[in-house]
């Protein structure tokens, strides 16, 4: 089958479930997949149920495709992201952001939990642009004239209106909200004091494992995109150690706030 076919035959499947208009994808990463659970009138459906959809295995990813109400938009959240790291390829882990293009969605907000580079733990960071480090890039291969270019320009990849508002909503609800450039790394790894050095010299603020492949293929579909980072921990080198509990324990303690941040800003976007 090919991708646009599969696509299509996600996009029929997800609407006999119930799932119509789509404002905003949202992708949820690590921990903070709860803000699902405040979607009014969900449509809920596993991940195992939909065809052509990955599989996630990390502990903090629940694995459900959530579809409703929030902040007076149509969101279809995921509960649970797919990362290359897991052994998905690519095309996989940004099905869900092609799925949300064919359904009319006109932003998508992608989240996830990061290393601070330049910001401490317990900081949540706008981001305002990536480097992707990745040495991969989902749109390898053949171009899908139907849904973008060949070459798609990056140079406004995270939507500048939507920081904007992002800035704005933060200030009124006075949540302290940071910026900065988000590099991505496959993981699993956390990476090494050294490459910490190398990410700080050439610009990064946040190192993760997520969020630029989604991202790459968002701006070929035409969505704006919103990016926020949890940054849970500072990055190796600058702390004893690194471990996924820490990740965790932190996520918990800010997903509050980032929950608030994420619900204000959808109602102004
Ligand atoms: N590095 C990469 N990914 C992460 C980190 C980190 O330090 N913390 C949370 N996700």
């Amino acid at each position: 089958m090919t991708m646009m076919d599969k696509i299509k035959e996600t996009v029929v499947f997800l609407q006999e479930q119930g799932v119509e208009n789509v404002d905003f994808g949202l992708i949820l990463g690590s921990g903070l997949g709860e803000l699902a659970d405040e979607i009014s009138n969900p449509v809920m459906i596993d991940y195992a149920d939909i065809p052509n959809w990955g599989k996630s295995t990390v502990a903090g990813h629940a694995g459900k495709l959530v579809y409703g109400t929030l902040s007076g938009k149509k969101v279809l959240a995921l509960q649970g992201r797919f990362h290359f790291y897991e052994g998905n390829p690519l095309d996989v882990v940004t099905f869900p952001v092609r799925v949300m293009a064919e359904l009319d969605a006109t932003g998508v907000v992608v989240t996830n939990a990061a290393g601070g580079v330049t910001h401490g733990p317990g900081t949540l960071m706008l981001i305002n642009d990536h480097i992707n480090f990745t040495g991969q890039n989902p749109l390898i291969g053949e171009n899908l004239d139907a849904y973008g270019p060949r070459f798609p320009d990056m140079s406004s990849a995270y939507d500048k209106g939507y920081q904007a508002t992002a800035k704005i909503v933060a200030d009124r609800a006075g949540i302290d909200l940071q910026e900065g450039v988000y590099m991505g790394f496959t993981g699993p790894t956390y990476e090494t004091p050294a490459e910490i050095r190398f990410a700080e010299t050439i610009g990064a603020d946040a190192v993760g494992m997520s969020t630029v492949p989604e991202v790459i293929i968002a701006v070929h579909s035409g969505l704006r995109v919103l990016g926020i980072s949890a940054i849970t921990n500072h990055a190796a080198g600058k702390q004893a150690e690194l471990n996924h509990e820490e990740v965790v324990e932190v996520t918990t303690r800010i997903k509050g706030t980032f929950k608030t941040l994420i619900k204000q800003i959808l109602e102004e976007i």
